[in-house]
């Protein structure tokens, strides 16, 4: 076949195409290895000396020419004139995005708060030592408020920490005061897996050591936290407890954000929920790191038991289930 026939040919062939899959079969019958054009420029040796660069020349021109048009086509196909079983006024399919965790969400949330006071944040470790869990805070062998919290011990002596407290003493160390620091993260203790018990949840920490830190201090900024967290009209009471590691120790309390104090199933019937645990940085801790001009306040959260409140939620394992039902109604996205 001469050049100028096959040229005609393949043309009307890509013309008359309405797939990509004829459009492949056309540029195999001409282009392929065995194609008719591939045969023409394959027998140019035959030629004569003379008609040799002129036909070779037409020939691979032709060749690019008609790979050009298939493309051109299969890109018009692509386009969806061929495919009339794609309904191009149909709305786009949402792919799947997965979202944070609502303990995530809420713990984002809570850092946020105490960023805009002035706290940074930094992490410790999950797998502790003793010193740092119990013995530094001022809790040392045999003080009865290790009992408190039921530990889970490594084979290696060391411990999966029981709070975030152990954060104060490594940061202690490594900076000195003024400091302002806030530690989020998860926490473990030998618990039952109950509506209100999980053995794994999550804290945050908090300190704030300077010079004349005081107890109003620490209740201005626990007061401020809990009326971003649960709204400005939210009522706040502060009550003596005790940790080892502060002194004087205090509880804050707010009032049951779902009966407003009247006392309801929530708050088992006390009115108010108990939220953060705090005090004013024992002296011990403070002499053993040689800052003894210095005070300042601890405090200590649960984000687990803050997100049943605000959320009214009854039972701490939805958290550990995966349901996405439940996930769900904490994110936009529909996972
Ligand atoms: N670590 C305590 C706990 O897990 C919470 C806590 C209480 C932390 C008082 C503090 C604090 O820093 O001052 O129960």
């Amino acid at each position: 076949m001469d050049l100028e026939s096959l040229k005609k040919e393949a043309k009307l062939e890509i013309q008359k195409a309405k797939t990509i899959d004829e459009l492949e079969s056309i540029r195999i019958k001409h282009l392929g290895k065995k194609g008719s054009l591939t045969k023409i420029l394959h027998s140019i040796g035959n030629l004569s000396v003379t008609e040799r660069p002129k036909v070779g020349q037409l020939a691979n021109k032709l060749k690019n020419e008609l790979a050009e048009s298939i493309e051109e086509k299969k890109k018009t196909i692509g386009k969806g004139k061929s495919y009339p079983w794609i309904d191009t006024s149909l709305p786009g399919r949402k792919s799947n995005t997965g979202g944070l965790h609502p303990l995530s969400i809420l713990s984002q949330e809570i850092q946020d708060i105490f960023i805009r006071m002035g706290f940074s944040v930094v992490t410790g470790p999950e797998i502790e030592t003793e010193y740092y869990n119990f013995t530094a805070l001022n809790t040392p062998k045999h003080h009865p408020a290790r009992d408190m919290h039921d530990t889970f011990y490594l084979k290696d002596g060391r411990l999966l920490r029981t709070h975030t407290s152990p954060v104060q003493i490594r940061t202690l160390e490594k900076n000195s005061p003024p400091l302002r620091i806030i530690s989020p993260g998860k926490c473990y203790r030998v618990d039952t897996f109950d509506p209100i018990h999980s053995p794994t949840f999550t804290q945050i920490e908090g300190l704030w050591v300077d010079k004349n830190i005081s107890m109003a201090d620490l209740f201005g900024t626990l007061d401020s936290f809990a009326k971003n967290i649960f709204g400005k009209d939210v009522k706040t009471e502060f009550f003596p407890s005790y940790f080892p590691f502060t002194e004087p120790s205090a509880e804050m309390w707010i009032e049951c954000p779902f009966c407003k104090g009247k006392g309801c199933s929530v708050c088992k019937k006390r009115g108010k929920i108990e939220t953060v645990g705090a005090g004013m940085v024992h002296p011990n801790i403070l002499k053993s790191l040689g800052y003894e001009g210095c005070n300042g306040f601890a405090f200590g959260m649960g984000v687990d038991r803050i997100a049943m409140t605000k959320y009214d939620i009854d039972d701490i394992r939805l958290f550990f289930q995966n349901e996405l039902q439940f996930l769900r109604q904490f994110n936009d996205s529909k996972l």
